[in-house]
């Protein structure tokens, strides 16, 4: 009778047991994945080469200035303060009339007061060939007087899920009257 009723309660104890792991899991919000089970073969590295045309000039401007700061600060040498928001082409080649690969998508301004220092926070959406449809998320500053400037690739979409790397940008031409720039950029990301 003793053998009976220790069995009884141990059963009840693996019911309980049982019960409140499946409580556990049921309340649980994460799991660990295989990179696998999402598709994720080998992660390589990719060289993307292209130009990016900032365009403030009229008649179509390809990057308007949306916020300038307080009109007591306007002297700023460094234009400090002020936002500009872009959807730059970015093209095979330097020429305007370049073969159109996709768009520069974003916000830039001057946040350093002592040089010209852009935050960049902008979207590479490309529209062809493999990378159609994926896009480069880069956020970095942009000493836009040095020789090469270098800025973080932080993400991606598409193909480019998981994607990290960097972004180095040379002047290509700059017209100090308008404004305007044509800007190679060389991107080496690791992707899946
Ligand atoms: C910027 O504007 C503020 C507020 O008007 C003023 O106190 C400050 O001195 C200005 N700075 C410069 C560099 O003009
Ligand atoms: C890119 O993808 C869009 C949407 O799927 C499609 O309409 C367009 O034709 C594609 N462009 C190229 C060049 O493949």
């Amino acid at each position: 009778m003793a053998n009976s009723k220790n069995l009884a309660s141990i059963f009840t104890i693996i019911i309980i047991l049982l019960f409140s792991f499946t409580a556990a899991k049921a309340s649980t919000f994460h799991r660990n994945l295989s990179p696998m089970s999402l598709g994720l073969k080998k992660e390589k590295l990719s060289h993307l080469h292209f130009f990016f045309h900032d365009i403030l000039s009229s008649p179509n401007p390809s990057a308007v200035r949306v916020v300038e700061p307080h009109a007591s600060n306007i002297s700023s040498s460094t234009l400090f303060g002020f936002i500009a928001m872009a959807d730059d082409a970015l093209t095979v080649g330097p020429e305007p009339g370049s073969k159109l690969i996709g768009k520069a998508q974003g916000i830039y301004g001057s946040a350093a007061q002592e040089e010209i220092g852009l935050l960049m926070i902008m979207n590479f959406v490309f529209t062809e060939g493999k990378y159609n449809g994926s896009t480069l998320s880069l956020l970095g500053r942009n000493a836009v007087l040095s020789t090469v400037r270098e800025m973080p690739i932080v993400g991606g979409s598409g193909a480019f899920r998981f994607a990290r790397g960097y972004a180095q940008a040379k002047t290509h031409t700059l017209d100090f009257k308008t404004g305007d720039a044509v800007v190679e950029y060389n991107v080496y990301v690791f992707h899946y």
